[in-house]
Order: C-alpha cells, then structure tokens, then sequence
C-alpha cells in the first residue's frame, strides 16, 4: 500500500504499533495477600461520534460530568442505550484502508472517581490493570497520561503508584471503537466496544512477585511428578499435601497424580517471595507429539470439543463468574472435554474453571484478519505487513504469559483466519521458544509451517477419513507434503450448528474412534449470538444481524451455536452428547448380552453406576443393577443380561442400559446420566395386524355427506377424507413434500455443492398443485388418483391414495411415482393433515424426547411420550423446520377432553410433526414471534425425510440421507380414540 504525508503522523488509535507506557506481560491470577481494589460498577460516561470530537478536559480533577451519562463496567456500551452492537462475519464493517479506520469512530468517555480503602499499603507500587477493553484506550490518572494500548481481549497494565492519593483519584479512560487494531479482530462476532472486562488497582508490595511460571511435569512410566516454579524475584514454593517446600528456580520430582481433564487433579501450593504470598493449584502433567499424535502423559486424547466465543445475550462479552463456571458444567455434563477460545484468550477466570473442572484448552490468540481474503490474494493482509509484526508479537505475548501457569491449557492458538504471512512465523518462534511445553495450532495456511497439527474446519467425511489414513492429496512441496502427513489432525471447526443440526455428527465421531491421527474435533459454536428484543406489543424475541439498521450484515449467521442464547441445550447439543459419550454400550440381546467399552482416554469406570431398564411397548417393567468392572480406557466387557422380566404386557420390547455418576463430581451430582444405549428383543415388535385393528374389512359405501368407509367420510370430487368417525378433519390427509428449509438446507452462498433449500424454492415444491384425475370406489376400497406438481415445471409426483376400513379403523397406502428428472433430493415424503386446534396434546411410541433426522438421531431413544403441541416445536432464532420424532409406531392427537386421533405405523414406523402453523408460515417468520399460532394443528407424518447436514457452513447431508425422488409407498391406519 501506499505510503502518505499523513502516514508519518498518524494518532495513536491508528497506530498499528501496540501502545505506549504499558508494563511487560505476566502471568494473571486471581488472588494474593496483596491489595487490591475493583474499580468495576457506576463509571460516568460520554459518547462521541468521532475519536477527537470530544476534549479531555474530563480527566482533570473537578471536571463538569452531570451531563454525562453511566455505564456500568465491565460492558459495552452498545448494550447499555449508547449506539448499536453490529454483526459482521468476514466483511470489515468500514473501508479497508490499514491502518486507517474511519472518522466515524464512536469513541466512550469513561470517568470514575475512586478513594483508596482505609487500609491500603503506603509502602512498593500499584498498578492499574484492564483485562479487557474493545479496540483502542488511552488512559489518564489524576490528570497524568498513562499510555495507549490495543488487544481488547488482552490484559493491560500501568504502573501508577507514584499518581495515587487518598482521596478523589481520578480515572478516565477514552475507549475508540475502532483503531488499527480492529484490522486484527475480524472475529465473526458482534462489534462491542467497550471496557467489557475487569478494572482493579494492585498493589505490589516490595519484593512482590514480578512474574512466575510454573512447570508441572508428570512422566506416565513412573508416575513421579515434577515441578519447578521460577519467580522474579526469588522466594519459596510449598505443596503442603506432597510435602513439598523448595526455593523457586529448583526442581522436585515425587510421585503425584497427574491432572487430565477426565481427573482434574489440582494441588493447593504456595508461592511466597518477600513481599507477596500467591495461592497456586498446580496440576501436573505432560504433553508430547510423537508417533504422529498429540499425547498427554503418554497416551492420545481425543478431542470431543467446542468452540466458545464469550457471549451473554444481556452483557455480550462482558461474563459474570457464574455464565462462566454454568458453560463449563453445561459442557462437562454433556461429555465435552475440550474448548477452544475462538477466537481469543476468554476472561482469565475462565481458565481457572477450565483447570478446577477439567477441559482441555486450546487457547486462541486474539487476532483475525480474515476480511482481507475479500481482497485478490488477501493484498495488504497485516500479518504479512511488518507494519503490523510489533503488534502481533504483542498479543502472542500477552497470552502466553498471561495464561501461563494454566494446566488446561495445553495449545496455543495463533489466532483464527488469517490466511498466512510471515507475522505468524514470528509469533510461533516467540512461542515456542517461551513455552516449549506446549503444542502451537494454526489452521489457515495449508503447508502448517506454524503449526504442530495439521488442521481444518469442515472438512468433508470423505477427506478427513483419507487424512485419517493418512493418504490426504499432496501438497505440491514434497518436503512441507511429508511434515505435514506427519502431523496429527483435528477439526478445529466443524459440525456447524445454526439451526436445526447439525447432522452427520456420528459419522464424523466413527472415523475419529477408527484413525487414531485423526485427534478429534471442536463444533462450532458454543452459543448462539442472539440479542434480546421486544415487539411493539411486548413480545421479548433474540435479534440477530441486521436487526439494528446495520448496513452491511450477515443475518443470522451470528446464531450457529449449540446452545440458545438463554443457555438452554439445543437438540444439537443432546445429539453431541450422545454421540460423544464416553462408555459404548451395544448388545446382542439375543444371546443375552450387553457389550461395554470404556471411550475415556485416561480414567476407567469406576466412577459409573450401571442400571438397566426393561420396557415392553413404552411401558416399564423392571429395573436392576448391572455390574460392570471398572474396565481400562479403550477395554470392552460383554456381560450378561437378566432373564427376559416376567410381565402381563406384550410388545415390543427393548433393554435400556444407563451409565450414571456413582457420586457427586463437581461438575454433576449422583445420578447424572453419562451413557446409554437400547437394545431392542428380537421378535417383540407387534406385527401390523396387531397394532392396528383386527376387524373384517368392510366396502365403501354412497352416504349422504359422500362416500362412507368405515369410519370415514370422503368428498365424492376430490377423495377428500372429511370425518373419521366423529373427528372433523379440518384439512385431509394428502402428500407433502415441503419443508421449510433449516440453514443448513439453505447453506452458504459460498458453497459449491447443490444447496437443496434454494433448489426446492426455485422449483416451487412450497406451491405444490394437487390434481385429482380419478376417484374410484369399489367393493374393496377407494382409490383416490392424483398428480401433486408445481407450476412451470414437467417434475410431478404421480400419487395414489388407496383407503380401506374396518369397522373402526381407516387403512391408507400412499403410492408415489415420481415423473421427469429430478434434480434435487426431496424435502420429506409424507402425509399432511390439518386438526381442529383443541388437539393439543400428543402421546406417541417412537423415538424420543427430542426432535431427530435422519442424520441427527442418536439421541432419539424409542419410548412413550406425551407433550403439548406448544412444547414440540423447536424455538430456532430463525424459525425453520424443527420438531420432527422419528420411528413413531403409533401416535394420537387429543383435546383436553380426550377425544383424539390416533395413527398406527402399518408396518414402517413414520416421522410426526404437530405444530399450529404450516410450513409456509414458518419459512415466512424471520423471527420467533413471527410465529402465530392458527386455527388448526397442522400434523405431518413422514415415511422419509431428507438428512441436516451442515451446509450452512461445511458439507451437506451424506448421500445415504439424501431423500431421493424415487418410486415409494407407504402405509398408515387411522383411528378415532373416544373421549371420557
Ligand atoms: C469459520 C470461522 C468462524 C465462523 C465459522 C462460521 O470459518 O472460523 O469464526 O465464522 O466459520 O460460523
């Protein structure tokens, strides 16, 4: 780029060098005996439309704020009434000009007055710490200058013993929302400027500890820990439980338990120079890369991870101690066992609860530059500018000694998306030579010179499962192609999880329990961005992009986690949970045997109860203990089931094995759920003529309201089904093919493969014509014949409807031929029927009690269930097809008074929705309250429907869940079940 006059001269917000009068970096920890006063609350405060709009006389004693206004710290303004958040993904929200930003630059005028406490020391210094400030600060204290810096999610400190009085200390800070450091967070994530995390004064007594580093070694062949702790200046380390009382600098090594996150075993100790005394928790435990493999104390771990950004619908990035600490419980309890910090280092005390809990930590740096590839070979990128390395070095330093003394951490990630340059060399080398104890991690350029993994997002199954076998296509430098074969993998994204999904998780999870390379991956995301909003009539909804006039936006790309932003479990996470639990529990009840296999990498079973369920159709029969060894990580047990339990029920009937928590852990009580599997009894399944009724089959008949069949009444024109017994239908059952399409049928614009969701619109399969050519009744049966077509188009699905009944009970079988060339997979193939809405209650035998497709099922569990209509639907921020239960058997739609509709399989279980808008209303709403319930259940019951996939981002659902236009049929009885 060019250089010009102004170049030379440019203010510091636009100065890609890291700041000025900040001290060196150094390891954070939450307490001491030293002093220390939060500065955290009631800040007065002031916004500015640009970055010199405003003077500074502000931070001068007695300066005239009662116009200002408050904002509480940590948080951003944007959240607190001053300005908006913005959502972009990869676009810079301004021109790209580095290390320009533009003259609109919101800048806050923060102001706090604060006393020292009656008790704080006269003796050493003090600083003034921020852990985080978005993008840009400067920083005064009693009138002085301290400094400027940039890293918002970076600690920074000054020292200001020298400033401080007693009484009426002045603190301003002036925070820019954009400065030269925006080129550098390019995060996929709302703009949030902002003091978003703590402010404290420390004091540092003489002789405190400057800085200090701990090295906590295990060797797994003899079992002795190791540790050194160095400290500026020198003082003691003690580990009263190991007995341990050394000089720091010197080496001790004594048998110990090591810390994994499976056994996060942490030893209370002490580091005590002269002037300071710091508790430490010191875990000890090694981690190499041999064989190929990432190893801690000596054995492979497998990654069942996640990607968090820090995100509170109410606060944004600005986290209380307790969304902290509930993340990590949500993510212990459904058997997760790494993060990685994307897209920057979290709030410290994260890191704290990472190592008191146990999570395997890729630590991530804060930096993305990933709007540049909008740029013909990514031209003017900032880490291949030199202009940009002091920066970057900064930040890959400011991590790395912050976060030092963490066990949990064990990866150091340079950042995210930044393409490649040498910057990034320059981070790594620092790295590694600061902390060889620890593996580095970058993803985004190909020949992984800065990375000791070769790692991607989104790969497809097909190219990890050669990365698995080592057999990845070449790189066209034999040497960079033979490091990189040699490396460990893992996905460090994948499984996008906007909206309904993601699919396809269990065959990602095989391929990484087959190839021991392939080292795991990491879902993206934790939670969804959403930000609470409220309708004109009060209706409180989650906004996403372009929900606050934004001008360039990326929607609801910012919602693509596995938690809603209030924190509740997505079906998405209940179907990761299962898929990564830790106990394998298959059968062959046959023979009368349920095998076990041990999935941890480094505990055995001891810590599990073992139980086992037997239930005949639904219904609960008996229930005992299993006893199960404690079995040995990666070891299997076959053992016995009981005798088949005595019952009066007939049915089918299926063994549910439950490992659960033997006691309390930290992370869950005594009794939480951690493992399960079905096995279904060979033979029990009721055979279609005993589900549904045994009647002689009885013949149509002219009536006066149409054609009578039994219990039904049908249109005479159109076939229609109006009555079943004394159920009016509100709309007749006929073929449906349409769904409204989740994001992951939509999938990106980017995506190359077909994207089914646009596919299916632009054939008009949401606008489907039903001609009715024939309705034939004769002595058996009616036989209704139709075409089901969109305008414009020669694709038709040739459908026969052929009813008969007994007495009581209505019998359909669907015909479909499809006709000319179908381009697309179908959405669904299946059966739509409208109730009145008084049929709100719905019990059914099937899968459950979550939504499931066909690539998203392992946690469906075959079961009776009974919910309200209301409590089937899924509330994805951007409503879309959600709620389907699959394997249904039988199912019945019932008012409060009991009357109901029931449907029996006849014989292929089917998929039932029920919700009270159709497809079309839900594909139209943007936003949940969008969604108005209507006069009717809508209910649809699938013989099919098409795979999730993940296309919103990766790859699309696998073949073998493609719902191809193919000839099909399929068979459905109908019921009416009678009222009290
Ligand atoms: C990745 C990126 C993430 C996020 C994700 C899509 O490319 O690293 O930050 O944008 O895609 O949600």
């Amino acid at each position: 780029m060019d250089t010009r006059p102004e170049d030379a001269r440019l203010p510091y917000y636009e100065d890609p060098s890291p700041g000025s009068g900040t001290l060196p970096a150094r390891a954070w920890y939450a307490t001491s005996d030293a002093a220390r006063l939060s500065l955290d609350g009631p800040w007065a405060f002031r916004l500015s439309a640009t970055a010199e709009g405003a003077d500074t006389a502000f931070t001068q004693d007695g300066a005239d704020t009662t116009d200002w206004q408050e904002v509480t710290v940590p948080g951003h303004w944007v959240l607190q009434g001053h300005g908006a958040p913005a959502y972009t993904n990869v676009r810079y929200p301004f021109p790209i000009d580095p290390p320009r930003v533009p003259t609109e630059n919101p800048t806050g005028d923060h102001r706090r007055v604060f006393d020292l406490p009656e008790r704080w020391p006269t003796d050493g210094e003090a600083v003034l710490r921020f852990d985080g400030v978005e993008s840009c600060a400067r920083v005064w204290l009693n009138g002085r200058e301290l400094g400027t810096f940039q890293g918002s999610r970076l600690p920074h400190e000054f020292a200001v013993g020298d400033l401080l009085r007693r009484e009426g200390n002045v603190l301003a800070v002036r925070v820019h929302q954009w400065s030269a450091g925006s080129y550098l967070e390019d995060q996929d994530m709302w703009w949030l400027p902002g003091i978003f995390r703590d402010v404290t004064l420390l004091h540092r007594p003489e002789q405190a500890a400057a800085d200090f580093f701990v090295h906590a070694g295990y060797d797994h062949t003899t079992g002795q820990g190791t540790l050194r702790v160095d400290c500026v200046p020198g003082g003691r380390v003690t580990v009263p439980e190991l007995g341990l009382d050394l000089p720091t600098g010197e080496e001790r090594s004594l048998p110990v338990e090591p810390w994994t996150a499976e056994t996060p075993r942490l030893y209370q100790a002490e580091l005590a120079t002269e002037g300071e005394r710091i508790p430490l928790r010191v875990g000890f435990r090694t981690l190499t890369l041999e064989d190929g493999l990432f190893k801690a104390n000596g054995r492979r771990v497998l990654f069942r991870g996640v990607n968090r950004h820090e995100f509170h619908p109410e606060t944004g990035r600005a986290l209380d101690l307790e969304t902290m600490r509930r993340d990590i419980l949500l993510m212990k309890q459904h058997n997760i066992n790494a993060v990685r910090t994307s897209h920057y280092p979290p709030h410290p005390a994260f890191l704290d609860l990472c190592d008191e809990l146990g999570l395997w930590v890729i630590d991530e740096c804060d930096l993305e530059t990933h709007g540049f590839c909008e740029l013909e070979d990514w031209r003017g990128n900032p880490v291949a500018d030199d202009r940009f390395t002091p920066a970057l070095l900064d930040r890959a330093r400011r991590m790395v000694e912050r976060d030092k003394n963490h066990p949990s951490v064990v990866i150091w990630s340079l950042g995210n998306e930044c393409g490649s340059g040498p910057g990034l060399g320059v981070m790594s080398a620092w790295i590694r030579e600061r902390d060889p104890s620890r593996a580095v991690h970058y993803e985004n350029d190909r020949a992984y010179p800065d990375s000791d993994f070769y790692s991607r997002m989104y790969a497809s199954h097909a190219e990890v499962e050669l990365i698995g076998r080592r057999a990845e296509e070449p790189l066209p430098d034999p040497r960079a192609d033979a490091r990189r074969r040699a490396l460990p993998f893992i996905l460090c994204e994948y499984a996008h999880a906007m909206g309904n999904g993601p699919g396809g998780l269990s065959d990602y999870q095989r391929l990484f329990e087959t190839h021991e390379r392939l080292q795991g991956g990491f879902v993206w995301e934790w939670i969804d961005h959403g930000l609470p909003k409220r309708t004109e009539d009060g209706k409180t909804y989650f906004a996403y992009g372009g929900d606050f006039g934004e001008e360039l936006h990326d929607g609801n790309f910012v919602c693509d986690g596995l938690l809603f932003p209030d924190r509740t479990p997505s079906p998405g996470l209940v179907e990761y949970k299962k898929v990564i639990e830790p106990v394998h529990i298959t059968g062959d009840p046959a023979n009368g045997t349920v095998t076990l296999t041990n999935g941890h990498d480094f505990t055995d079973l001891s810590h599990l109860t073992f139980t086992w369920t037997y239930a005949i159709e639904g219904e609960h029969v008996a229930e005992g203990e299993l006893k199960v060894p404690a079995l040995a990580p990666g070891a299997s047990a076959e053992l016995a089931l009981p005798e088949h339990p005595e019952s009066d029920l007939s049915g089918e009937a299926v063994w549910t094995v439950r490992a659960t928590l033997a006691r309390t852990l930290p992370w869950a009580a005594e009794g939480h759920l951690v493992a399960w599997g079905q096995l279904p009894v060979p033979g029990t399944a009721t055979p279609p003529e005993r589900r549904r009724g045994t009647g002689a089959l009885v013949a149509p008949a002219r009536a006066d309201e149409g054609i009578a069949l039994g219990p039904g009444v049908f249109d005479p024109a159109s076939g229609a089904l109006t009555r079943l017994g004394g159920l009016a239908i509100d709309a007749p059952p006929r073929l449906d093919v349409w769904r409204a399409p989740t994001d992951n049928d939509l999938g990106a614009p980017w995506q190359s493969d077909a994207r089914h969701g646009v596919r299916w619109q632009e054939i008009g399969l949401h606008r489907m014509r039903h001609r009715v050519d024939a309705v034939d009744a004769d002595g058996a049966s009616l036989t209704v014949r139709t075409r089901v077509a969109p305008a414009a188009s020669d694709l038709g699905l040739l459908t026969d409807y052929r009813w008969t009944a007994t007495e009581d009970e209505l019998r359909l079988t669907v015909t479909v031929t499809p006709q000319g060339d179908w381009p697309c997979p179908l959405p669904r193939l299946g059966l739509l029927l409208g109730l009145p809405a008084t049929f709100g209650q719905v019990t059914w035998f099937g899968g459950g009690p979550g939504e499931a497709y066909p690539d998203t099922r392992a946690a469906s569990a075959l079961g009776r269930y009974e919910l309200p209509v209301d409590a089937m639907q899924t509330p994805y921020v951007r409503p879309q097809e959600n709620g389907a239960r699959a394997d249904v058997r039988w199912a019945e739609l019932r008012t409060d008074g009991g009357t109901g509709l029931r449907v029996t399989a006849d014989p292929e279980p089917f998929w039932l929705t029920a919700r009270r808008w159709t497809s079309g209303q839900l594909h139209a709403a943007e936003h949940t309250p969008d969604l108005v319930p209507g006069d009717t259940v809508w209910v649809t019951l699938d013989h099919a429907q098409h795979g999730i996939g993940s296309q919103s981002c990766g790859p699309g659902p696998l073949p073998q869940y493609h719902l191809n236009a193919a000839p099909a049929r399929f068979s459905l009885a109908f019921s009416e079940v009678k009222g009290a």
